[in-house]
């Protein structure tokens, strides 16, 4: 069994049953996104019967948290620290001569839309998108290897848009078009949880290599091959790569697209690749990622890591949640152990400054389950003055997904401190137990419940 990418990852979900397999003809356009939007991203489904193609398509396979863990070999508790220790302790990768990849490679009359079926997801999507590409680049200086998603809009045979919203990759651009260079780019699908979750770590605050968090992340080198058109490496096990070059004096329309928050992003022109080579493996399978909330979950794990980090100088922090309902970048929760008065302000003050795109923030106790909605409304509700316990900070940066400003990318941001005020004053907050409760086996009542 292959260790590393999509193959080895299939096969460890359809041994635990969590793979949903397919069989029935379905249409990408529209069809396939309303199939995955059925059980919001949280069902890894391999179909094996597209409309007009013999490419099998996996999709749902990144929107569910629990499952995350089990292919990263991990549990909720312990997670953060996982991730950090990726982060901050890089392991080498290792390059090879050959791989599945390059199984098949094609580098005349490439037709993207031919050889693949690439989905339409929403009524007014200007073209079909691959979603879940990621992009790879190299820094010219240091070397280090820059992976992310970007959407690319399919704009002909051999011709993509791509959507850019990352300093480090704009300003690499820049510098280039200056210089009159092209810059050489790479697309994998057919990727595992660990290689996206690397991606997903931010260049610019960590500016480390993305590849090698992943052969941390996974505990082995990630094995690689060279592209066969351009200077950059890709995984060996991957199923199919785009190889080519965004030119320095090109922009295309791009948009509309409906995006995570399920609102359709502005039209504007983008910088394209233009692909000179494809490389996939024997019957490769096309990856997609249906644009929503759920699948933006990677991202709001990479997230909660970043926002530990912020609020853990202030506070005794029991636990985290950058939440999927607020597109896993708006929303943060953050539990703690409240020691002194002025804690919970004070992680307000350092989420706030975690990330741009944190709008909203709520500080809880730590007997508030953070993850359960009615627990979170029940402390909202009970534990909260608004003249009180509100800070509003007006006008900041934000998130350009965001309609609620226009656009503009500048926001109000709110932080509401729900703990509960300590010493006597705290006592009326007591919450009833039963005795025993936590030790009920509800079977020995009831044999026969399946839940
Ligand atoms: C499903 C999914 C789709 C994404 N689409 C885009 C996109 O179209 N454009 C973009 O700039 N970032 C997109 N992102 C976020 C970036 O991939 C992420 O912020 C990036 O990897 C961080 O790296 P960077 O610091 O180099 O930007 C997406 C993330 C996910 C999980």
């Amino acid at each position: 069994m292959e260790r590393q990418m999509l193959r080895g990852d299939l096969e460890k979900l359809r041994k635990s049953g969590k793979l949903l397999i397919c069989d029935k003809e379905v249409d990408p356009k529209f069809e396939l996104g309303a199939v995955l939007k059925h059980f919001r991203n949280k069902k890894p489904i391999l179909f094996n019967n597209i409309r007009g193609s013999n490419v099998s398509i996996i999709g749902g396979l990144f929107g569910d948290r629990n499952i995350f863990y089990h292919m990263l070999g991990t549990n909720h508790e312990k997670r953060i620290f996982k991730f950090m220790h990726a982060i901050t302790n890089p392991k080498g990768t290792k390059l090879i001569k050959d791989g599945p990849i390059k199984e098949n490679i094609i580098t005349r009359n490439i037709d993207i839309s031919k050889t693949f079926p690439i989905p339409t997801f929403h009524e007014n999507d200007s073209s079909s998108f691959i979603t879940a590409g990621i992009v790879i680049i190299k820094d010219p200086e240091t070397g280090k290897r820059y992976t992310s998603i970007r959407r690319l809009q399919v704009n002909g045979k051999d011709n993509l848009s791509i959507l850019i919203a990352s300093p480090m990759f704009t300003n690499q651009l820049k510098e280039l078009k200056e210089k009159k260079k092209d810059m050489e780019v790479a697309v994998i699908l057919g990727y595992d949880y660990s290689f996206l979750l690397a991606s997903q770590i931010s260049s610019e605050l960590y500016g480390v290599d993305k590849y090698e968090v992943d052969s941390a992340l996974r505990e082995e080198p990630l094995e690689l091959v060279k592209c066969h058109t351009i200077d950059l490496e890709v995984p060996a096990h991957g199923e199919i790569v785009f190889e080519g070059i965004i030119p320095h004096n090109r922009e295309v329309e791009e948009g509309p697209f409906g995006e995570l928050m399920g609102y359709y992003g502005k039209v504007a022109n983008h910088p394209v690749i233009e692909v000179k080579a494809i490389m996939f493996r024997n019957n490769p399978i096309f990856q997609v990622s249906f644009p929503c909330r759920e699948e933006h979950l990677s991202n709001g794990l990479i997230r909660e890591v970043e926002l530990y980090t912020h609020v853990r100088k202030f506070a005794k922090v029991k636990d985290v949640n950058v939440t999927i309902g607020g597109g896993c970048r708006f929303h943060g929760i953050v539990s703690i152990e409240k020691k002194e008065e002025g804690d919970g302000k004070g992680v307000i003050l350092g989420a706030l400054g975690s990330n741009k795109d944190l709008k909203h923030v709520i500080v809880v106790d730590d007997d508030i389950d953070i993850f359960n909605k009615d627990d979170m409304e029940g402390a909202l509700a009970t534990r909260v003055q608004g003249s009180r316990d509100l800070v509003i900070i007006n006008g900041a940066q934000g998130s350009g997904l965001d309609p609620s400003h226009n656009m503009r990318g500048i926001t109000d941001k709110i932080g509401i401190d729900a703990t509960k005020p300590l010493g006597e004053n705290g006592v009326k907050f007591n919450k009833a137990i039963i005795p025993g409760y936590e030790k009920i086996d509800i079977e020995k009542y009831f044999p026969n419940l399946k839940e």
